[in-house]
């Protein structure tokens, strides 16, 4: 064999939790519509000086406490955020100084909710391809620092938090990546977006004001079609069924996006595993979020099959269909 595996997880949410009755003080909305919308009860806040290089740093620590793995000898380091303390130095070289990884490669990634199951896939070109041995792979997103509070069309969404995982060369065990499934509708930038800078995408007018702004019902529409087409050309293409996948993590945007494409697919409800009932959408952090809970809690087992299925802002998707 030469493959990829993936030998850890951890993750970390801030201790702050946000309630849906919280919000009806800030906003005019109930805890009845946000549940019936979008399925989130509570999110997590990151603190006035908690920032994303926080969050990542408490879930590789959360991993080091959980798995006997040595970071000395990562060779890679990819964080995939939309939320960076900084554009430049990037959160991946922050954590190549934390850690103090004596010689690696590091970068972001930027494909929003699709960040971490993109950053899956490069990772593991970069293994099979021999020019790494080891790569830590992070998703995190402090969204509540992006979030405008006053717009009750998107406050009531987002969370803050990080996952993180190893993913390691191998030349002894069967791979992790099954199959793997990315593609980008960039005409449909405007739909949701964070900008500070250009006034316009294309031809397309928008808000310069450093929050999220978003058009939910395109969202809605294009990941619910999207993704469920995706999900189907994505096993059709590597000749595997419905009944191949023993858990789906879809990015955890909200309830109804989800069960939308689980009528779509035919994905029974008891096999997929989200963490936006009790974290909000927290973009990047999602998957890993929801993949956590789950193996922490021994449900996930080893040799599993999983369907991590990444979708959001540019508009983009990416998916990896990867053996536990
Ligand atoms: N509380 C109460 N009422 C609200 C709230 C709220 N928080 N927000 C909006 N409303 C009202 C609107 O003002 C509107 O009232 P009106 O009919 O009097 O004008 C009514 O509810 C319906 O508004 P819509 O925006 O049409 O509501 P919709 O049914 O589309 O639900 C939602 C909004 C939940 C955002 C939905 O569009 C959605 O799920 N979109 C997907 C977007 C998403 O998840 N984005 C995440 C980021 S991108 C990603 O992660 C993929």
């Amino acid at each position: 064999f030469s493959t990829a595996r993936i030998t850890a997880i951890g993750t970390y949410t801030p201790d702050r939790v946000l309630t849906n009755e919280e919000l009806e003080q800030m906003i005019e909305t109930s805890d009845e519509w946000i549940v019936k919308r979008t399925g989130i009860r509570t999110r997590r806040i990151a603190a006035e000086q908690e920032f994303t290089s926080d969050l990542i740093f408490a879930a590789i620590e959360n991993m080091l406490s959980r798995y006997p793995v040595e970071l000395s000898d990562v060779d890679y380091i990819i964080v995939a955020t939309s939320t960076p303390d900084t554009i430049f130095p990037s959160m991946a070289a922050r954590v190549q100084a934390k850690f103090s990884i004596a010689q690696c490669g590091a970068i972001d990634v930027s494909a929003a909710c699709a960040g971490f199951t993109a950053s899956i896939q490069l990772a593991n070109s970069l293994l099979l391809s021999g020019v790494y041995k080891k790569i830590l792979v992070v998703g995190a997103d402090a969204m509540s620092k992006i979030t405008d509070y006053t717009d009750r069309s998107t406050c009531i969404l987002f969370g803050d938090g990080a996952g993180a995982i190893v993913m390691e060369y191998t030349t002894d065990q069967p791979g992790c990546l099954l199959a793997s499934f990315s593609r980008t509708d960039g005409n449909g930038g405007h739909q949701v977006y964070l900008s500070q800078l250009a006034p316009t995408i294309e031809q397309t007018p928008i808000q310069t004001n450093g929050k999220i702004v978003q058009n939910g019902r395109e969202v809605y529409r294009w990941a619910v079609t999207n993704v469920s087409k995706g999900i189907q050309q994505l096993l059709a293409d590597h000749e595997y069924t419905i009944d191949d996948i023993d858990w789906f993590v879809p990015h955890s945007a909200n309830m109804r996006i989800v069960e939308a494409i689980l009528e779509r697919t035919g994905i029974p409800r008891e096999k997929t595993l989200t963490s936006m009932e009790q974290f909000g959408n927290t973009s990047a952090a999602s998957i890993p979020l929801a993949l956590d809970q789950a193996v922490q809690q021994g449900i996930v087992k080893q040799g599993d099959n999983l369907l991590l299925y990444g979708f959001g802002g540019g508009l983009t998707e990416a998916a990896v269909f990867i053996r536990w």
